[in-house]
């Protein structure tokens, strides 16, 4: 069984398997030969140019095993027959680690302090701070308890928000009457077309003055041209990983906007995250490779 996989150590945790033939197509490279014969997918982090047509190219593709939490890019393009599967879990203590600096960052006015360093300048303000804060929590999963336990010792209150409402979960209809009274608003939904500009210049209307938008989900999920507005008039500020366009093109309003701290979608890219996702790949090769039923499965309501 061929599998194409994104690196020499995922070939390395898969190298003991019988009857595997691994083969290393990062993304980068021209695509190797032979992708009319692989039966499972592994693809790289940050996604390849070309991703329909590189799955229509697989004629015998059965499995696409994410190394990723999103799967927007496969799952619009995923041939009939094939499984999807994702790496939940895999970025949660990368992700949720990256929100607590990111907050704490922006609320601490680190950026600042490290602009007036490099000037030289001894710039003493109060700033503001974490502890008392209500954290509102968008699209509360696996990233989300991550987050939540991680938050524990921070003195603030947690509110959660998912796609259903569950145990001490709200539902999203909910958001209206919860965005004005957060301090910080946390984005961890999926990219799907539900969610996709679902943070519109009405949702950042309905938050509170002064109040901090932390979006470690997707770019496309934030309407950037009303948020643009907001941070230029001083009202809200945002701690992003993740831009719509990406990767940010020079000379876009957001890089220069008032109070906006901006990371390059780096959030699962930490050796965490390669040993969870290393892992995940060889458990679920194994499950594949035995006839048991797979993890993470992606079905239509993702
Ligand atoms: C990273 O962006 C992920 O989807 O895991």
């Amino acid at each position: 069984m061929k599998i194409w996989v994104p690196s020499e150590e995922a070939a390395g945790v898969l190298a003991d398997l019988p009857d595997v033939e691994c083969v290393v197509h990062d993304g980068r490279g021209p695509v190797p030969d032979g992708a009319d014969e692989v039966e499972v997918w592994i693809p790289p982090l940050i996604p390849v140019p070309d991703t329909p047509g590189l799955m229509a190219s697989m004629k015998r593709l059965r499995l696409v095993q994410t190394v990723t939490a999103g799967v927007d890019p496969y799952q619009p393009y995923l041939p009939q027959g094939v499984t999807l599967c994702n790496a939940r879990g895999v970025h949660d203590a990368g992700t949720a680690e990256w929100a607590v600096g990111a907050m704490i960052a922006a609320l601490r006015d680190f950026p600042a302090f490290a602009d007036a360093q490099r000037r030289g300048e001894w710039t003493y303000h109060h700033t503001g701070v974490l502890a008392d804060a209500r954290v509102l929590i968008v699209g509360y999963g696996s990233i989300g308890a991550a987050l939540e336990r991680r938050l524990a010792g921070f003195e603030v209150e947690i509110v959660r928000v998912a796609r259903t409402a569950r145990e001490g979960i709200h539902a999203m209809e909910d958001l209206d009457a919860l965005l004005p009274e957060a301090d910080v608003v946390v984005l961890l939904v999926p990219a799907t077309p539900v969610t996709t500009g679902m943070v519109d210049a009405g949702f950042l209307a309905r938050m509170k003055d002064g109040a901090l938008l932390v979006n470690a989900a997707r770019g496309t999920v934030v309407d950037t041209g009303a948020l643009v507005a907001e941070l230029v008039s001083g009202r809200l500020r945002a701690a992003l990983d993740v831009t719509d366009p990406e990767p940010l093109p020079e000379g876009h309003p957001l890089w220069n906007a008032p109070g906006v701290f901006i990371t390059p979608h780096v959030a699962g890219s930490t050796p965490a995250s390669t040993r969870r996702a290393l892992r995940l790949i060889r458990s679920q090769l194994l499950r594949y490779l035995a006839g048991e039923p797979l993890k993470n499965v992606i079905t239509e309501s993702y």
